[in-house]
């Protein structure tokens, strides 16, 4: 993983870094113990460590149907979440699509604590169906899309390390949270994470699974369109990430072509250097439903 200098962000996500060995039936395939890489900002923090695997327990104690457990997060934890908050929200202001500020507003996050997954679930739930169900955080990737078929969203409830807060290497309670759960606060976008779960359940192969996982990429993690002739963000991994909205601009902008998002290789560890643009909100739900039904 590559840690940028400048103090901004970069995100790792679903579908490239979530293995896992099984446990038991109920737990199959959703949960494993927290491992580190050596070059993550909190791999020599044992207290850090310690904090992950506490948050990770409760993913793996969790049953479906259960009910959300509340992260213990500590004063540290809600002081990590305040400084991303406070860049994210003037960011989304500038950056955000209307159809994500509109789920956001229904959000109301407060400044100066990390919402519970219990409490953004309830508001979820209540706009799409979806529910968000918390796991340790080592999910494969065909295990976390094929639950999205069945409106479920696996999500971490660990916050990154205190002394990155505008950088994780991996997707945490502000990328799950401020990205998917607005975005599956948004009826259109939620549909689509059904339509990629249902393909994903169709797809045999493991090119196929490959092909789904890249249109979810460079569509739900970092899509964006026009609006009124202005860039605007509808991906989680851009919508979560400060660093990453002020970089969009500075991508090669390619107009949004399924067939060439399936041929594009992208590096979790880096800013994106090329986003596929679609010509609307509207547009890009279409162009996205026509090919998932079919897919
Ligand atoms: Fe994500």
């Amino acid at each position: 993983m590559t840690k940028p200098t400048d103090g901004t962000t970069l995100l790792s996500d679903h579908v490239d870094a979530r293995p896992v060995t099984t446990t038991d039936e109920v737990t199959a395939g959703r949960n494993d113990i927290v491992q580190l890489d050596p070059d993550h900002p909190g791999f020599r923090d044992a207290q850090y460590r310690a904090r992950r695997n506490q948050i990770a327990q409760l993913g793996m104690n969790y049953r479906p149907g259960d009910p959300i457990p509340d992260a213990p997060y500590t004063d540290d934890e809600h002081r990590v979440w305040q400084t991303i908050w406070k860049a994210l929200r003037p960011a989304h202001q500038r950056h955000a699509c209307a159809q994500y500020l509109e789920a956001l507003q229904r959000m109301n996050f407060a400044d100066e604590r990390i919402p519970q997954l219990r409490e953004v679930n309830e508001k979820v739930q209540a706009i799409s169906g979806f529910r968000l169900e918390p796991v340790a955080g080592l999910v494969q990737p065909r295990v976390f899309l094929e639950n999205l078929a069945d409106g479920v969203f696996l999500c971490t409830q660990y916050i990154r390390h205190h002394s990155t807060p505008l950088y994780t290497p991996e997707p945490d309670v502000v990328h799950e949270i401020v990205g998917h759960g607005v975005t599956l606060a948004c009826p259109e976008l939620a549909e689509l994470n059904r339509l990629f779960g249902k393909a994903v359940k169709r797809a045999s192969t493991a090119d196929a699974l490959e092909t789904l996982s890249r249109v979810y990429w460079f569509t739900i993690e970092f899509g964006v369109l026009r609006e009124d002739g202005q860039l605007k963000a509808y991906g989680t991994g851009l919508l979560s990430s400060a660093g990453e909205l002020e970089e969009m601009r500075q991508a090669e902008l390619r107009p949004l072509d399924i067939l060439a998002i399936t041929r594009q290789n992208y590096d979790p560890t880096h800013f994106q250097p090329v986003l596929f643009c679609a010509e609307s909100f509207a547009a890009m739900h279409e162009q996205l439903r026509a090919y998932l039904v079919v897919s």
